[in-house]
């Protein structure tokens, strides 16, 4: 448990934006001198044909992602309200193309890539990129064009708690350290190592830099915390999906002696911390929980692959699992994911699916559950397919939608359900 720290007194008292930068100066190193010889024969000769393809995949997502936030940086330092939050970004983008440099150099040296420029490399490797991988940097895409287009606090909040907390802290920092571990205890791939410890320690700046200012930002304007909660609201799942392997084949990370669990755990804990230094604590935020908060961040990681894997969150690969135990995770996450606060008056909801068993939710806040069975005066009854409505669970469909095709019909008390409708996530 991290302790809450008096508003005095926040480990963000002992970090200036002109100690950032000067720590960038003092930080510089060239992506174009690292030595990759011996990096090369022991790509060919160490590792297996399956460890080739594993840390392949797991590169190309570094190599993307590095190009991706050098080229979306620009709209962040046109939005900065202060000289020394600019000067800081305007490093940071130097480092990022130094970070997309440096991956470009290692896929073509040594793993093997041939494209004549890295525009050709990066669309040689887009095969490899994960759904929710693909998910997460487009939105990146429509967060510079909404911050070119209104460049204000909040929406700069936005972009700082996707570019710095998400993309940064909870995928690329758990990354470098699963990447740099193994080598390490391998004792591989020298010529990576050292790029990527440079990588790491550019990485951790950044992430300094992004919780400082978001930090700053939120004591700006009140409308911060609802910005950073809807952004993350909407995130979240495409998050938990970045390192799903290729056709679920969890080798992919296991042959380097990680499990995806690890990995989650590190990225639950990081996004965590991040945001309670920033004065937006995860359980604090407005609106309805940014995930199921119960448990620790290991538990947390454990709960979202189960949820992704019986295809109830991410990627739709196939019909959802049926197996109760599966079922009863995805209800007590429903559960969970309310603002009960939001809800008028205590009430029942029914599930009447037409091809499963039935469930209900009691919404009290304080006591709100899940229970399988049918409920007796419940205040609102839908009938759905359970299918469908893993489907508007996951947010691939609206119940609007689904309603409007006779697919989705809630009966009893409207007028409670539509004035409660802010518990919701979606609401
Ligand atoms: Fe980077
Ligand atoms: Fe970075």
């Amino acid at each position: 448990m991290t302790a809450t720290l008096p508003t005095t007194q926040s480990p963000l008292d002992n970090i200036s934006y002109e100690d950032l930068y000067r720590r960038w100066e003092n930080g510089n190193w060239k992506a174009t001198a690292i030595d990759f010889s011996t990096d090369a024969e022991q790509w060919r000769s160490t590792f297996t044909e399956f460890e080739r393809k594993a840390a392949y995949w797991n590169y190309c997502l570094f190599f993307w992602g590095e190009d991706a936030v050098a080229d979306g940086l620009s709209p962040y330092v046109d939005a900065a309200p202060l000289e020394e939050q600019k000067y800081f970004l305007t490093t940071q983008q130097v480092d990022e193309a130094r970070h997309a440099v440096f991956f470009n150099r290692f896929m073509t040296e040594v793993a093997g890539l041939g494209g004549a420029s890295a525009g050709a490399n990066l669309t040689a490797i887009k095969p490899e990129l994960t759904w929710g991988f693909k998910k997460v940097f487009g939105r990146l895409e429509t967060m510079c064009d909404e911050l070119r287009a209104n460049p204000s606090i909040p929406q700069l909040a936005a972009g700082v708690a996707l570019y710095h907390i998400i993309i940064e802290a909870t995928l690329a920092q758990p990354g470098q350290h699963f990447i740099t571990s193994y080598l390490e205890d391998r004792d591989l791939l020298p010529g990576f190592r050292e790029g990527m410890a440079n990588v790491a320690a550019d990485e951790q700046r950044h992430i300094g830099f992004g919780v400082k200012l978001l930090s700053d930002l939120r004591k700006m304007d009140p409308e911060v915390p609802h910005a950073v909660a809807d952004l993350l609201r909407e995130v979240m799942p495409w998050t938990i999906n970045v390192l799903v392997p290729p056709g679920w084949d969890e080798r992919y990370i296991e042959t380097f002696g990680f499990t995806m669990e690890d990995l989650g755990e590190e990225g639950a804990s990081s996004l965590e911390t991040k945001l309670r230094t920033a004065g937006l604590a995860l359980e604090d935020l407005p609106g309805p929980p940014v995930m199921p908060m119960n448990g620790t961040p290991r538990e947390r990681a454990i709960r979202g692959k189960v949820l992704c894997k019986a295809g109830y969150l991410g990627e739709k690969i196939g019909p959802p699992s049926r197996e109760p135990a599966h079922v009863e995770l995805l209800f007590e996450s429903v559960a969970n994911g309310l603002d009960t606060a939001a809800a008028r008056e205590p009430g029942v909801i029914q599930w009447e699916f037409t091809d499963h068993e039935p469930w209900h939710l009691v919404v009290d806040n304080g006591t709100t559950r899940a229970a399988r069975g049918v409920a007796e005066s419940p205040r609102v009854r839908f009938q759905v397919s359970f299918e469908d409505w893993v489907d508007v669970v996951a947010g691939r469909t609206d119940p609007r939608r689904l309603a409007l095709r006779g697919r989705f019909r809630p009966r009893g008390d409207l007028r409670w359900l539509f004035k409660s409708r802010k518990m919701f996530p979606a609401g």
